[in-house]
């Protein structure tokens, strides 16, 4: 099964001043590279909006990811309002934190699907997430927005990490299996091995971070997007690259 992940669009209104990248058209021409790569699904791995959640932007993102006519899923980020993402998306799963959180099966492989949007999880989700591992029994994968690990991304790292990144790796190593955990945030491209837990990070449809300084730069204007081949107990995946548009 090929999935396509995108992430950390960062999408704004239209006409709003986004440091001079053209977010909706680095968007579109990362959805046309997606459509020509034929997934049978896409996941958004958060951050839609660009540093708040409106819900004209969602309309817009929805309009644009239907058009595909590809299934696709979308969990938020550290710049998304939950909340309004259930509405717009006519998302059902919802849990009392407005949260959305779920699990499905990909190609017979268990997929948990984390919202920690909020830099961290809810301890309900947290009980929901160990009670998932329980019950699997294969390599699983994980797709939310924050990876859950520091990851030699110095700003990121230093001002950004995921809270309670210790918590959810005992959680995930306590579990016998690989787990294959696919997320966006740190607008780089990285792969993370901390012994079961696998972490790739998926680069922006916006810009990349240069990992090497603990102060603000963009590394590379270079969007990106994740290709995901799950098969029966083994995953793969690539990024694929184009380059951003910049306003003149
Ligand atoms: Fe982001």
């Amino acid at each position: 099964m090929k999935i396509a992940q995108i992430t950390d669009l960062h999408i704004g209104l239209e006409g709003q001043d986004t440091f001079n990248v053209d977010v909706r058209d680095n968007f579109l021409q990362i959805l046309g590279e997606v459509v020509f790569s034929g997934p049978e699904l896409i996941i958004v791995t958060g951050d839609l909006c660009f540093d708040q959640g409106l819900k004209e932007i969602y309309i817009w993102i929805k309009d644009k990811l239907d058009n595909t006519n590809i299934p696709y899923l979308v969990l938020p980020g550290n710049h998304d309002d939950a909340a309004m993402m259930m509405e717009i998306f006519e998302i059902d799963y919802s849990h009392g934190e407005y949260e959305i959180y779920f699990a499905k099966k990909l190609n017979k492989t268990t997929a948990l699907f984390l919202d920690n949007s909020k830099a961290s999880h809810s301890d309900n989700q947290k009980k929901w997430i160990k009670r998932q591992l329980h019950q699997a029994d294969k390599n699983i994968l994980v797709f939310t927005h924050y990876p859950t690990a520091k990851c030699k991304v110095a700003f990121m790292d230093k001002n950004y990490c995921l809270q309670d990144r210790k918590e959810l790796q005992k959680l995930f190593h306590d579990y016998e299996k690989n787990i294959y955990l696919f997320c966006g945030h740190y607008h780089t491209e990285k792969l993370v091995h901390l012994d079961n837990l696998h972490i790739a990070i998926t680069p922006s449809t916006y810009f990349q971070i240069d990992p090497n300084t603990d102060e603000f730069k963009v590394d590379s204007y270079k969007i990106g997007f994740r290709l995901i081949e799950v098969s029966k107990n083994r995953c793969m995946s690539t990024t694929k690259y184009i380059d951003g548009k910049l306003l003149s």
